[in-house]
């Protein structure tokens, strides 16, 4: 059981190339088993996760998958899990014996001093997570060697760079995370030595302390990259307008990272944008009606909360119709909430609050079925409560504070029967009511 369990979580990370190729019931070869003894000997083992190392097959031993004819072990699969204790101790040299090795994970273990160097002999490597494996000091140049490489997972604050050079021989890249890994040396250049990976789908050097972008480059060689997440970063510049030319962008994510400057306009033009996050960028600037005045239609997760945005919300709102989180909190935004926002009906998560909203709430927000919270207070908003906010059956926050609205509390907000926190204080509302049963106990 534990077997397949681990094969399936394999071909999981892996995907394509290894997955049925890989298996345990195939008979292990002495050198490499040889090999995997010394490995453990240098390992501290706390937890006894290794216990099953002995015996002839290596290929049966825990996280080891060889090759299902050969016998070659592809496969070290050692990560730390929840409820044991990570692996100490040193990575003996031996491990450069499995030479068609290609999947290693090492991630959260407890090892120090640097990465091994001999790493890079590893050449049929495909996968390499030595995330958060306690590794610190320079990442050694030479991984740029392992041209199978697919996944590469490098982040730990431990761990430096010094240029990003090497990392444009690994042309099979298509996943690289860095996170935490200090770039901040590297100046605008870092995007360079990326920029020749053909492959590369997903960018992760999240708070990595990146702190410039070049702005112009010869050529985008980014034809692959749906995944990009810069967050924060010390750019304390202006975003590129080459970004926005990446169609094949799923989702960014560069929020808290100082930007400056406007959102170049091409971003309302990606076509694949599913996810932007642009967020607490208190110097990014951009008006409302040129971000929304082209159609989004595929954007479901929108997050410009804490930035300079301004102007009016426009009526193509309600155009965006895979809209599920929607976050403009704290911004200069003022005008109406259209009542096209009635159309998007797979919001569950509104937040305008502190804007200079205007007007009344529309109606139509009775419509939004699935929402589970709105946050509309600290604005200008008027007019009365529409009852029709007794519709929303599954909220559970709303939140209108610090407004002019006035009238009643409808007495259809009763009836929503998940709602867990209520604030309408500070408003124009007149007493005389409270919503009948005993849905909201916390009103009493
Ligand atoms: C071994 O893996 C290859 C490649 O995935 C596959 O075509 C073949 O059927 C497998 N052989 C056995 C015996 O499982
Ligand atoms: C092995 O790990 C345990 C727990 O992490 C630690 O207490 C012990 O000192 C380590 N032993 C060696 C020889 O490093
Ligand atoms: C290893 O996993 C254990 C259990 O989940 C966790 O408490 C520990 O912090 C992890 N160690 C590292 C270095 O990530
Ligand atoms: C590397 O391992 C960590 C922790 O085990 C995991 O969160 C991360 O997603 C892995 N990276 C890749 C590229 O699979
Ligand atoms: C790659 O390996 C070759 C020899 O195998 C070595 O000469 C070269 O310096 C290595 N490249 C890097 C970037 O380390
Ligand atoms: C784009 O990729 C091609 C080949 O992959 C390479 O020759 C070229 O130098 C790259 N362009 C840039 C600007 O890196
Ligand atoms: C981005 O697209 C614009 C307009 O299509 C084009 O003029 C510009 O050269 C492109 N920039 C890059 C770096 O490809
Ligand atoms: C917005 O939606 C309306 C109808 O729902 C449609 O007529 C209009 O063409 C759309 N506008 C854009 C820019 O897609
Ligand atoms: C709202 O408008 C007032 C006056 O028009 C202005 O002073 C204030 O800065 C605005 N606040 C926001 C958050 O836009
Ligand atoms: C609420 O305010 C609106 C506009 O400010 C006003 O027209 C309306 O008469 C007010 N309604 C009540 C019940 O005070």
């Amino acid at each position: 059981m534990e077997t397949f369990q681990f094969l399936w979580i394999i071909c999981l990370l892996s995907a394509e190339l290894i997955c049925g190729e890989v298996a345990q019931l195939v008979h292990c070869n002495a050198a490499e088993r040889e090999a995997l003894l010394d490995l453990k000997m240098g390992l501290n083992d706390s937890w006894s996760r290794l216990s099953s190392w002995h015996g002839t097959n290596c290929c049966q031993w825990s996280g080891i998958a060889c090759h299902n004819t050969t016998g070659a072990v592809l496969v070290v699969d050692l990560p730390n899990s929840s409820g044991r204790q990570p692996l100490g101790g040193e990575i003996r040299p031996s491990l450069a014996k499995l030479k068609s090795l290609k999947h290693l994970d090492l991630s959260g273990n407890n090892f120090a001093g640097k990465i091994p160097h001999f790493l890079s002999s590893l050449e049929n490597l495909q996968y390499l997570n030595l995330s958060y494996a306690g590794f610190s000091g320079a990442i050694p140049p030479n991984l740029g060697n392992l041209s199978s490489l697919q996944f590469l997972d490098v982040s730990y604050w431990g761990l430096t760079v010094d240029n990003l050079e090497w990392l444009s021989g690994l042309l099979s890249l298509k996943y690289l995370a860095m996170n935490s890994v200090h770039l901040s040396k590297l100046g605008g250049e870092w995007i360079e030595p990326l920029n020749k990976l053909p492959l590369l789908s997903e960018l992760h050097l999240e708070y990595c302390g990146l702190s410039g972008f070049s702005y112009s480059l010869p050529s985008l060689n980014f034809t692959s990259l749906k995944v990009l997440n810069l967050q924060g970063s010390l750019f304390k510049a202006k975003l590129p307008t080459w970004l926005a030319n990446i169609s094949s962008l799923v989702s960014v994510d560069i929020g808290n990272s100082w930007l400056t400057g406007r959102i170049p306009l091409g971003f309302g033009e990606l076509p694949n944008l599913q996810s932007l996050k642009l967020n607490y960028n208190l110097k990014l600037s951009a008006s409302c009606f040129q971000l929304f005045a082209r159609s989004w239609k595929k954007i479901q997760i929108l997050d410009l909360s804490i930035t300079g945005l301004h102007g009016r919300l426009p009526t193509l709102l309600g155009n965006m119709t895979s809209l599920i989180h929607f976050d403009l909190h704290f911004n200069y935004i003022d005008g109406g909430i259209p009542s096209s926002i009635g159309k998007l009906s797979n919001l569950q998560y509104i937040d305008l609050s502190l804007n200079n909203l205007t007007g009344s709430l529309p109606d139509s927000i009775g419509h939004l079925k699935n929402l589970v919270e709105l946050r509309l207070n600290s604005n200008l908003l008027q007019g009365s409560i529409p009852s029709s906010i007794g519709n929303l059956q599954r909220l559970t926050t709303l939140t209108l504070a610090s407004n002019k609205l006035n009238g009643t509390l409808p007495a259809s907000i009763g009836l929503l029967s998940e709602l867990s926190s209520l604030d309408v204080s500070l408003n124009k509302l007149t007493d005389g009511f409270m919503p009948s049963g005993s849905f909201l106990p916390f009103l009493a």
